[in-house]
């Protein structure tokens, strides 16, 4: 074997010199050091992003309950909730024939009306910002190709309810098409009513997302929300977080968004 082969076949942990076992990192800890990296951060391509750093010192400080710690657990358990969504409501199948050999491109995509199928990175982080639990009751304006409609029925499951409202008609009929390919039948859309934001009738939410921005924070959607109610709005630029009791309101980095109407 020549002195380069034995160099390419070294193991790649531990030392061959030292004698010592190999160290390799655990099973666990290479499946969570995957998953970190590859969770989107907030908004990173953003130029006006003021959103706090990553929490690095969390995921290197040892807790005394063990390793990882429960923030880091619980951290864990919503990326699982919202990749699977993600994995489990593929865009390609809310996309019109048009574009759908498109569906991985991370941009928005037209769909019909002037419209468009919102960037996936966006909505990645619109849905970890929205905290959405099994069983809860979401709203969803704005529902246009059906997609965010069917990633939430897919976080609240068949013991939550999801009402997506909509204002384009051509819409209505695709987002509902699409959304029935998923069978989730816990999820509908609606047609807007005129001149009505939101869907009060069926008011009290514990979640509401908005995918349309206004000018300013709409009181009429403050209002539809429950008691612990969160809704993720962008307004005038900024991706916004309402949280109830209060409202207590927070910008979470800056967004580019259709207007809402
Ligand atoms: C970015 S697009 C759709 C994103 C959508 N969530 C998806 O996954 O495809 C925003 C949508 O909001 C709708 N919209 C704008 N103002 C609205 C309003 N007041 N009520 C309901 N829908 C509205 C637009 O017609 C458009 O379809």
């Amino acid at each position: 074997m020549s002195p380069a082969a034995s160099r390419r076949r070294r193991p790649r942990h531990g030392s061959a010199r030292s004698g010592q076992p190999a160290r390799r990192p655990t099973a666990d800890r290479v499946e969570l050091r995957r998953r970190l990296a590859s969770t989107p951060r907030w908004n990173q391509a953003c130029p006006r992003d003021l959103s706090p750093p990553p929490k690095k010192a969390e995921a290197a400080t040892p807790s005394p309950e063990g390793w990882p710690s429960r923030a880091i657990r619980a951290r864990l358990s919503d990326m699982d909730a919202v990749e699977a969504a993600f994995d489990a409501c593929p865009r390609a199948g809310f996309l019109p024939a048009s574009v759908r050999r498109r569906a991985a491109f991370d941009g928005p995509l037209r769909i019909a009306a002037h419209q468009t199928n919102s960037q996936p990175r966006t909505v990645d982080a619109m849905l970890r910002l929205l905290e959405v639990r099994p069983g809860q009751r979401v709203l969803d304006v704005g529902s246009g190709s059906g997609w965010t409609t069917a990633l939430l029925a897919h976080l609240v499951g068949p013991t939550g309810e999801v009402i997506g409202v909509e204002l384009e008609p051509e819409l209505v009929t695709f987002g509902t098409a699409n959304l029935a390919s998923t069978h989730q039948p816990w999820a509908r859309i609606e047609q807007s009513a005129p001149g009505v934001l939101g869907d009060p009738d069926h008011a009290p939410y514990d979640r509401i997302l908005v995918s349309a921005e206004p000018r300013s924070l709409p009181k009429q959607l403050v209002e539809q929300l429950g008691p612990a109610g969160r809704m993720v709005i962008p307004v005038a630029g900024w991706m916004t977080l309402v949280e109830m009791p209060g409202p207590v309101v927070s910008e979470h980095g800056a967004y580019r968004f259709v207007p809402l109407r």
